[in-house]
């Protein structure tokens, strides 16, 4: 679909033309999950800026700002230092960039864990100045009680479990989880109190695939996978992953393009016309009338 933009400058939302769809709705997404299963599976995928909403909207139901832009965008050495700041700046540009996906935005490590006011204060702020659909937030059982907090207040939450980036100082790396009976009950536990809580639905990361599809079977809510399992309610990836601009991926990300390539032989091709004085040529030059 070829589609032009235009700013709204009572909104500051970059509109589409021709006319946009309905923007999918919380609920709807939600009910995508029928007395256990999903006729109809949810993609999702990361967006941190507005073109890449704008490219990767019409193709998915839920566009997620992650904190993950802390690696992927800032280079930090993972999502622990990202801030309240970058996170709404990110979600404001990706709601603006986009108007058919739900949009939802990271609450980033040290913003919500404290309490459930505490959470819902960083939440209130996120939907307020991003314009975005609702919140994501990791952990399990230990976080049940805030996620019932926020639901009951008008936010709704997707919910994180298994590999948790932002406990990475506590688990010791990005390993696959659940690999003994032990941790696999809790993850399976952190699920269900997650999905009793009123979660919308729920992320589940880097799993032995047997629990993926067990904890997909235990809740009501969907849930997306991420080195899961295809039989989840959906699927999510970090799209500079998926597109192919890191030369390490981990093994669950499957690569759909060689972005980096594109990007490093156009940049080479124009440092080449540079120094031969072929770039700029006529077509880019104002000449006189
Ligand atoms: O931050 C992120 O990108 C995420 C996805 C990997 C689910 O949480």
């Amino acid at each position: 679909m070829s589609t032009t933009f235009q700013l709204d400058t009572a909104t500051s939302r970059a509109n589409p033309t021709p006319a946009p769809v309905k923007r999918l709705t919380i609920p709807a997404i939600r009910r995508r999950k029928k007395n256990g299963t999903t006729d109809q599976p949810i993609v999702m995928l990361t967006a941190y800026t507005a073109r890449q909403a704008q490219l990767l909207d019409e193709h998915c139901d839920l566009l997620l700002v992650g904190d993950s832009l802390g690696q992927v965008i800032y280079g930090l050495p993972s999502s622990v230092p990202v801030t309240l700041d970058m996170m709404i700046a990110h979600g404001a540009a990706v709601v603006r960039g986009s108007w058919h996906a739900a949009v939802l935005v990271d609450l980033p490590f040290g913003t919500y864990e404290a309490s459930p006011a505490q959470a819902f204060q960083t939440s209130a702020r996120i939907l307020k100045e991003t314009g975005c659909a609702g919140v994501k937030l990791e952990g399990g059982e230990a976080m049940a009680e805030t996620v019932r907090f926020l639901t009951q207040r008008g936010i709704p939450v997707m919910g994180h479990v298994g590999l948790t980036p932002q406990a990475v100082n506590q688990l010791g790396g990005y390993g696959a989880r659940g690999r003994d009976a032990a941790e696999a009950e809790k993850i399976i536990a952190d699920a269900r109190a997650l999905d009793e809580a009123g979660a919308f639905s729920i992320v589940v990361e880097g799993v032995v695939e047997p629990i993926a599809i067990a904890m997909t079977e235990a809740v009501s809510c969907p849930v997306i996978g991420i080195g899961g399992s295809a039989r989840c309610d959906g699927q999510v990836l970090v799209t500079e992953d998926m597109v192919g601009m890191f030369e390490r991926v981990p093994r669950f990300v499957k690569r759909y393009a060689d972005v980096a390539s594109v990007i490093s032989q156009a940049a080479a091709d124009y440092a080449a016309e540079v120094k031969d004085r072929s770039f700029p040529g006529i077509e880019q030059t104002y000449q006189p009338k």
